[in-house]
C-alpha cells in the first residue's frame, strides 16, 4: 500500500439520520465525523433534513436542484464517507436510499460512486437483529457501488443502550470505542497506487 500524495486535508462526507430531533443515527454520524475531524479531515454532514430536502430520484429526469448538486459534488470531492441509517423494518430507510440513489450521478467520473474510498457505517435500532440486517444490507450497497465498508461498523441499540446523554453528547465507552475505531480506519486507509 502507498501513501496518497495529496497532502490536503482528508474530506470526510457524512449522511443519514432521520426527522427526529435526537435522531440517534445522525448523532452517531456525527461523532464519526468528529472523530475524523480531531484527525484532521475538513468534514461536512447531510442529515435527515437535508436528505428530505432532495426531490425522489427520477432516472429520467435530467435536472438537478442545488440541494442535489450540492451532494453529489460532496461525494465526488469526498476522501471518505459514513453513511448512518435507522434499521426501518429491518433494512435501511427510504429517505438514506433515496440519496444513495441519486449518486446514479456519479456513475460517468472516473473515480465511479464510491470506488477507492473507505465508507463508515452506522446503524441504530431498537433491536439487534436489525442492527445487523441493516449494517449487512448497507455493506451490499456499498460493496455494489465499488466502496470499501470499514471493517468496523458502528450498531446501535437504541432501546438497551442509550448512549447519549441529555446534552446529546456520546456517554457510552463501548459505542464511543467502536465510533474511534471506525473513524481511525476511515483515516487510516490507503488507496494503492495504480500502474
Ligand atoms: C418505521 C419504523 C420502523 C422500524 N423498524 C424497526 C425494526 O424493524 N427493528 C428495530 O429494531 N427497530 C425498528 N425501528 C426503531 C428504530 O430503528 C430506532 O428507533 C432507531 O434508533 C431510530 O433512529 P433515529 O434515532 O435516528 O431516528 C423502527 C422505527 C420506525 C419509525
Amino acid at each position: 500500500m502507498t501513501e496518497n500524495s495529496t497532502a490536503a486535508p482528508r474530506r470526510i462526507v457524512g449522511l443519514g439520520g432521520t426527522f427526529r430531533q435526537a435522531s440517534s443515527s445522525e448523532r452517531i454520524v456525527r461523532a464519526v465525523l468528529a472523530e475524523c475531524a480531531a484527525m484532521g479531515a475538513e468534514t461536512v454532514m447531510f442529515d435527515g433534513p437535508a436528505l428530505a430536502a432532495l426531490p425522489h430520484f427520477n432516472p429520467e429526469q435530467a435536472e438537478r436542484t442545488a440541494e442535489e448538486l450540492a451532494l453529489v459534488e460532496a461525494v465526488r470531492m469526498a476522501d471518505g464517507i459514513v453513511i448512518g441509517s435507522p434499521g426501518y423494518h429491518g433494512g435501511y430507510s427510504g429517505l438514506v436510499k433515496n440519496a444513495i440513489d441519486l449518486l446514479e450521478d456519479l456513475r460517468g467520473d472516473a473515480r465511479v460512486y464510491f470506488d477507492g474510498r473507505p465508507v463508515g457505517l452506522v446503524v441504530t435500532a431498537a433491536g439487534w437483529q436489525a442492527c445487523g440486517t441493516t449494517l449487512s444490507a448497507l455493506r451490499d450497497v456499498v460493496h455494489a457501488m465499488r466502496g470499501w465498508p470499514t471493517p468496523v461498523g458502528v450498531g446501535v441499540n437504541s432501546v438497551e443502550q442509550r448512549p447519549f446523554a441529555p446534552d446529546g453528547s456520546l456517554i457510552d465507552e463501548a459505542v464511543a470505542r467502536a465510533v474511534r475505531a471506525q473513524a481511525e480506519q476511515i483515516m487510516g486507509f490507503r488507496v494503492e497506487a495504480r500502474a
